[in-house]
C-alpha cells in the first residue's frame, strides 16, 4: 500500500536534447567512411540508416515508404485513412517488394484492419497509442503475437522504465519512447503529463538489462541531426521523425502555393495525429485535442534530408570515437549545458558586432 502522504512527489530531473552535449572522446578512426550506422531492430529487420518515418498521415504514405526503403530506413504507414485506401497502398508496396510497417490501434474496430493486414502477410506492426502503459495495449500485442508468432511488434508510446518493461513483458520487440515532445504535440500543455525526451530514452533503455533483445525507437522532438546522435547515445536503436521529414516531396498531400505571382512560396501541411484537423477528417470526436497542424515550407526530395542526417550522425560518432552505434551507446557521455553554453553552441556569428 503506497502512503500518499509521505511519498516523495518529485522523483527526479528531466533532461532533453538541448540540455546536453556529447563529450568528444579519443578516436582512432581514419575516415568517416569507416563508420557504420546500421541497426538491427529485430533478427529480420536491419536498417542501414537508423531512421523510421513517423506514422502520421502527412508524413508516411506510399511514397515515403518507398523512399525510406530506398535510403535504408523504415517507413511506418499511418492508420488515418479508410481500410480500402490503406490496403490499396499496402498492395502497391508489396507488388514491388518494399519493406515497410503498418500501424494498428487498440480498439475493437481496429481488429478488422489488423486482420486485413494479417491476410496480406504483413510482418511489421506498430501498436500505436498515445499512452501505451495500458491494458488495451497488452491485449493488442498478445493478439498480434498469437496470430503471427514471428511478427515484428513495435509498441508505444511510453516514457518510463516501468512502462517499457510492461511492453517487453507482453512480447513487444521494439518499444517506441516519447510522450509529448513532438513538434506538433500539445499533450504536455493540455494534460501536464510527459517526460523530457532524453531522460525518457535513458530510462526506457534500461529495459535492455532484463531484455537484451528488445530495441528502442526514440520518437518525437528531434529537430537537428545532432539530436539523433544524442538519442542514439542515450540508448535508442533508431529514431522516429516527423518534423524533419515534413514538407518533403514524398509526404502525402498537395503542395500549397502562397505568396504572390512574382514571389510564390510553397508549403505542405503537417498535422498532429491528435489535432482537430486529423480528428475531423477521420470522423473522430473533436474532444481531447492534443496536437496542432501547420504549413511547413516545401523542401523537395527527402533524400537530401536523409543525407544530412547520415552526415551529422557519422560525424557525431567520429567526435565520440565510435565506429558504430553500439560504440556510440557505450562511449557516448553527456555534459549538461548552461543556458549560455547552449547559446554558444548555436550559430550566432550573425548577431556578433
Ligand atoms: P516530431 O517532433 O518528429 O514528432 O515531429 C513526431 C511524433 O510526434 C507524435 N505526435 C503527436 N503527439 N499530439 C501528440 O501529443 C499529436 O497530435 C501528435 N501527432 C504526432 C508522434 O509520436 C510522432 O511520431
Amino acid at each position: 500500500m503506497v502512503d500518499y502522504n509521505t511519498r516523495e512527489k518529485v522523483i527526479g530531473r528531466g533532461l532533453t536534447f538541448d540540455d546536453v552535449l556529447l563529450v568528444p572522446g579519443y578516436s582512432e578512426i581514419n575516415s568517416i567512411r569507416e563508420i557504420a550506422i546500421d541497426t538491427q531492430l529485430h533478427p529480420t529487420l536491419r536498417l542501414t540508416v537508423p531512421v523510421v518515418s513517423a506514422n502520421m498521415d502527412t508524413i508516411t504514405g506510399e511514397d515515403m515508404c518507398r523512399a525510406m526503403y530506398k535510403h535504408g530506413c523504415l517507413g511506418l504507414l499511418h492508420r488515418f485513412a479508410s481500410e480500402a485506401e490503406l490496403i490499396e497502398i499496402v498492395e502497391h508496396l508489396q507488388a514491388e517488394g518494399i519493406v515497410f510497417g503498418v500501424s494498428v490501434g487498440v480498439n475493437l474496430d481496429d481488429e478488422k484492419l489488423f486482420n486485413l493486414y494479417l491476410s496480406r502477410e504483413i510482418n511489421i506492426y506498430c501498436v500505436d497509442v498515445a499512452h501505451a502503459h495500458h491494458i488495451k495495449v497488452r491485449h493488442r500485442i498478445r493478439y498480434i503475437r498469437n496470430a503471427k508468432k514471428d511478427a515484428v511488434i513495435i509498441a508505444g508510446n511510453v516514457a518510463t522504465l516501468d512502462a517499457a518493461k510492461f511492453l517487453a513483458d507482453n512480447g513487444a520487440n521494439v518499444i517506441k519512447v516519447g510522450i509529448g515532445g513532438g513538434a506538433l504535440c500539445s499533450t504536455r500543455v493540455m494534460t501536464g503529463c510527459g517526460v523530457p525526451q532524453l531522460t525518457a530514452i535513458m530510462n526506457c533503455a534500461k529495459v535492455k538489462q532484463k531484455y537484451p533483445d528488445v530495441k528502442i525507437i526514440a520518437d518525437g522532438g528531434i529537430r537537428y541531426p545532432g539530436d539523433i546522435t544524442k538519442a542514439l547515445a542515450a540508448g535508442a536503436d533508431a529514431v522516429m521523425i516527423g518534423n524533419m521529414l515534413a514538407g518533403t516531396q514524398q509526404t502525402p498531400g498537395l503542395i500549397i502555393k502562397k505568396g504572390t505571382l512574382s514571389k510564390p512560396l510553397f508549403f505542405k501541411r503537417y498535422r498532429g495525429s491528435a489535432s482537430m484537423e486529423v480528428k475531423a477528417d477521420s470522423g473522430r470526436s473533436p474532444r481531447f485535442v492534443e496536437g496542432v497542424s501547420i504549413d511547413v515550407p516545401y523542401r523537395g526530395d527527402v533524400g537530401v534530408v536523409i543525407d544530412e542526417i547520415v552526415d551529422g550522425l557519422k560525424s557525431g560518432c567520429s567526435y565520440v570515437g565510435a565506429m558504430n552505434l553500439n560504440e556510440l551507446r557505450g562511449k557516448g557521455m553527456f555534459i549538461e549545458v548552461s543556458s549560455s553554453g547552449y547559446i554558444e553552441g548555436t550559430p550566432h556569428g550573425a548577431s556578433d558586432y
